[in-house]
C-alpha cells in the first residue's frame, strides 16, 4: 500500500481534449495542444488535471463510448505522446487523473463484438447484460420497460444473438455485466495499465450505476428517461465491487473520484465516509440543478435559494465526515456564467461565481474555459448540435411546442455549450486551431479569450488565479469549518470558514459575501462580526494591485455581482 497524495489541499482542471487545443492543425484538440498549454494550467494555480476520455472511441458519446481502454484515440496522439504529457505534467508538479468509464463500453469494442456471437464456450458471452425478449403473441418486446437516459428505450435487439442488450445510455453504449468476475478483472487490469504508467488516479464515470438489480423489474411507466434508476443505481453489489477496485487503487496511492448522478448525502457517505471509504470524493448533481428540474432540459430560470439549498445540503452533510468535490461546470452542463450569472454583468458575475464555490470546504474542480467565463452558444438548427442527449431531448419532449421554443430549450440546456473550442486568442478560430475547427467556435472570442484576459488585472481569468492562490495559502480555507448565514436571502449568498490555529493561539474567520443581483444591495454582517475589525482580502471590483495599495470596499454594500471576502482574527 502506498500513501495517497493530499488531494484535499489540491484543485483540479478538467480537460475535454477534443475542444481544448489543437496542436497539429487538423481542427481537433489533441495531446500536442495539451503539452503546449501545461504551463498555462500550472499558472492558474491548480495542482492536477482530469482528462475526460482520451481513448479510442467512435464518439457516439464523445469518448464515453470506449472501444479500447489501453490506448489513445488517434485523433489525440499516441501512447508515447501521452507519456510525454504525463512526464511534463509531473515535472510541473501536476497530478494526472484519467476517466475510468466502466459502466459501459462502445458497441464497437471487441468484447461486445465477440459477445454478440453468444455461445457457452465464448469467454465474452457474459460480458454484457443480455436478456431474452418478452413475447406478446408473435410480437417481440424488450425484457422490461426501462428507458435509456439518452435514447429511447434501454434495450436494443441484436439479430445475431437473438437477444436484447441493456444500454442505460446511448444504443452504442452497451452496459457491462459487472457481476461477471472476468469483467471486474478487466477493470483492474485497465486500472493497473495506467497506474503502472504513472497516472495518479481516476474520475469514475456513473460509478453508482455499475451494479444492477438482477431481477430487472419494470419501473414506473410514466417516468421518462430514468424509470429504471431505482434498479440500476446503488445496486446490491456496488460496495463490494468498489472495494475490489479500491484495493488496486490503494496499492498505488491513487485517488478516486466517483461521478454519482442522483445520489443523496446518506448514500454518498457509505462510499466516501471514513477511513475504509471506497472512493475519495463524489461528484453530485444537486448544485447543477438550480435553474432546472432534475435535468437541464426542464428549465425554470435561476433560483439562488435553490443553489444555496444544494450547497447547504452537501456542505453540512459532509462536514466532519467526508470530503467534497466542488464544481460548477464540466463537460455535461451548460456554461455557468450563462446559467447562474448574468451576461450583462459577465465579468462581475463570472468572477463572483469563482469565489462563491472555490472558497467552500472541498477540492475545487474547474472545467476548461470556465476560468475565462466562456458562455453558452445558440445555434440556429438542431442539426448543428452534436450531442446525442440534446438531439434526443429535442426529438422526445415538448413536441407540441413550436420549433423556436424547442430550440431555446436546447440553448439553455445542451452539453454542447461546454464543448465549443477553448478561446485562446482573438485571432482566427480563437487560436484553437490553424485548421478548420471540428465544432463551432463561440463568436464572443473577440473579448472572451485567454490572451486578453491574461493581461487584464480585473479579468475573470485573473480572478480565478487569485481565488485559487488565496485558498492554497489559507489554513482556514483548506481546513476550516463551513457555516452559512442568511439562508433565506434571495440576493446574497454568505458563508464563513473558520479555523482555530492552536499553535498560533489564533482563531480566524473568513466571510465570503456574494451578490447575485444586478442592483446595488446592502447587507449586514452576521452577529459577532464587525467590519471595522475585518480586513478585505479579495474583491472582484478591486484588482490585486489596488488591493495591495490599500483600496477597500464599502462595508455593508455590494455592487452588482460583487464578491467580498473578509478576514477576521481573534486571540484564542
Ligand atoms: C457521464 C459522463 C457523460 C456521459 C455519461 C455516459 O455522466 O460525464 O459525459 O455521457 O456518463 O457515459
Ligand atoms: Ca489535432
Amino acid at each position: 500500500m502506498k500513501k495517497q497524495f493530499d488531494f484535499r489541499k489540491m484543485s483540479f482542471y478538467q480537460i475535454w481534449i477534443r475542444s481544448f487545443c489543437d496542436g497539429n492543425g487538423d481542427g481537433i484538440g489533441d495531446l500536442y495542444g495539451v503539452c503546449d498549454k501545461l504551463e498555462y494550467i500550472k499558472k492558474l494555480g491548480v495542482d492536477g488535471i482530469w482528462f475526460s476520455p482520451i481513448y479510442p472511441s467512435p464518439n457516439a458519446d464523445y469518448g464515453y463510448d470506449i472501444s479500447d481502454y489501453k490506448s489513445i484515440h488517434p485523433d489525440y496522439g499516441t501512447l508515447d505522446q501521452f507519456k510525454i504529457v504525463l512526464d511534463k505534467a509531473h515535472e510541473l508538479g501536476l497530478k494526472v487523473l484519467l476517466d475510468l468509464v466502466i459502466n459501459h463500453t462502445s458497441d464497437e469494442h471487441p468484447w461486445f463484438i465477440e459477445s454478440c456471437k453468444g455461445g457457452k464456450d465464448n469467454p465474452y458471452s457474459d460480458y454484457y447484460i443480455w436478456r431474452d425478449p418478452r413475447f406478446k403473441g408473435e410480437e417481440k418486446l424488450p425484457p422490461n420497460n426501462w428507458y435509456s437516459q439518452f435514447e429511447g428505450i434501454a434495450w436494443e435487439y441484436n439479430e445475431q444473438r437473438e437477444q436484447y442488450y441493456l444500454h442505460v445510455f446511448a444504443k452504442k453504449q452497451p452496459d457491462l455485466n459487472m457481476d461477471n468476475p472476468r469483467v471486474r478483472e478487466e477493470v483492474k487490469s485497465i486500472m493497473r495499465f495506467w497506474l503502472d504508467m504513472g497516472v495518479d488516479g481516476f474520475r469514475e464515470d456513473v460509478i453508482n450505476f455499475i451494479s444492477k438489480n438482477p431481477d430487472m423489474p419494470d419501473g414506473w411507466s410514466f417516468v421518462p428517461a430514468i424509470n429504471g434508476l431505482p434498479f440500476y443505481k446503488d445496486g446490491p453489489n456496488l460496495h463490494d465491487y468498489l472495494e475490489e477496485f479500491r484495493k488496486v487503487a490503494l496499492e498505488y496511492g491513487a485517488v478516486q473520484i466517483g461521478e454519482a448522478p442522483f445520489t443523496t448525502v446518506n448514500t454518498a457517505l457509505t462510499y466516501i465516509g471514513g477511513k475504509d471509504r471506497v472512493l475519495d470524493m463524489l461528484i453530485q448533481f444537486d448544485t447543477m440543478f438550480a435553474d432546472c428540474f432534475m435535468t437541464e432540459y426542464v428549465y425554470h430560470g435561476f433560483w439562488l435559494r435553490k443553489l444555496k439549498r444544494a450547497f447547504r445540503k452537501w456542505q453540512y452533510g459532509l462536514q466532519g465526515k467526508a470530503w467534497f468535490a466542488l464544481y460548477l461546470e464540466n463537460h455535461d452542463h451548460p456554461r455557468v456564467v450563462s446559467r447562474y450569472g448574468n451576461l450583462r454583468y459577465w465579468r462581475e458575475s463570472g468572477s463572483m461565481l469563482a469565489a462563491c464555490y472555490i472558497l467552500q470546504r472541498g477540492t475545487p474542480f474547474l472545467y476548461q474555459g470556465q476560468e475565462l467565463g466562456m458562455t453558452n452558444i445558440a445555434l440556429n438548427s438542431i442539426d448543428k448540435y452534436i450531442d446525442v442527449a440534446a438531439k434526443n431531448a429535442y426529438n422526445s419532449f415538448f413536441l407540441w411546442e413550436p420549433v423556436e421554443k424547442r430550440l431555446k430549450r436546447i440553448h439553455v440546456s445542451t452539453r454542447d455549450s461546454s464543448r465549443t473550442p477553448v478561446q485562446w486568442t482573438d485571432g482566427p478560430n480563437a487560436g484553437f486551431t490553424t485548421g478548420k475547427p471540428w465544432f463551432y467556435v463561440n463568436p464572443n472570442y473577440s473579448f472572451v479569450n485567454a490572451e486578453m484576459e491574461d493581461k487584464d488585472p480585473r479579468s475573470i481569468l485573473n480572478f480565478y488565479r487569485r481565488c485559487l492562490a488565496l485558498r492554497k495559502s489559507s489554513k482556514t480555507l483548506l481546513k476550516g469549518t463551513y457555516r452559512e448565514y442568511f439562508p433565506c436571502s434571495s440576493k446574497v449568498y454568505m458563508y464563513e470558514r473558520r479555523y482555530a490555529d492552536k499553535a498560533k493561539g489564533l482563531e480566524e474567520g473568513i466571510l465570503v459575501v456574494c451578490s447575485f443581483t444586478t442592483q446595488e444591495h446592502s447587507y449586514r454582517m452576521p452577529g459577532g462580526y464587525n467590519y471595522k475589525k475585518g480586513k478585505l482580502i479579495l474583491d472582484n471590483y478591486i484588482s490585486e494591485e489596488e488591493m495591495k495599495a490599500g483600496e477597500t470596499a464599502e462595508a455593508g454594500k455590494l455592487r452588482p455581482y460583487e464578491v467580498q471576502v473578509w478576514k477576521f482574527r481573534k486571540k484564542l
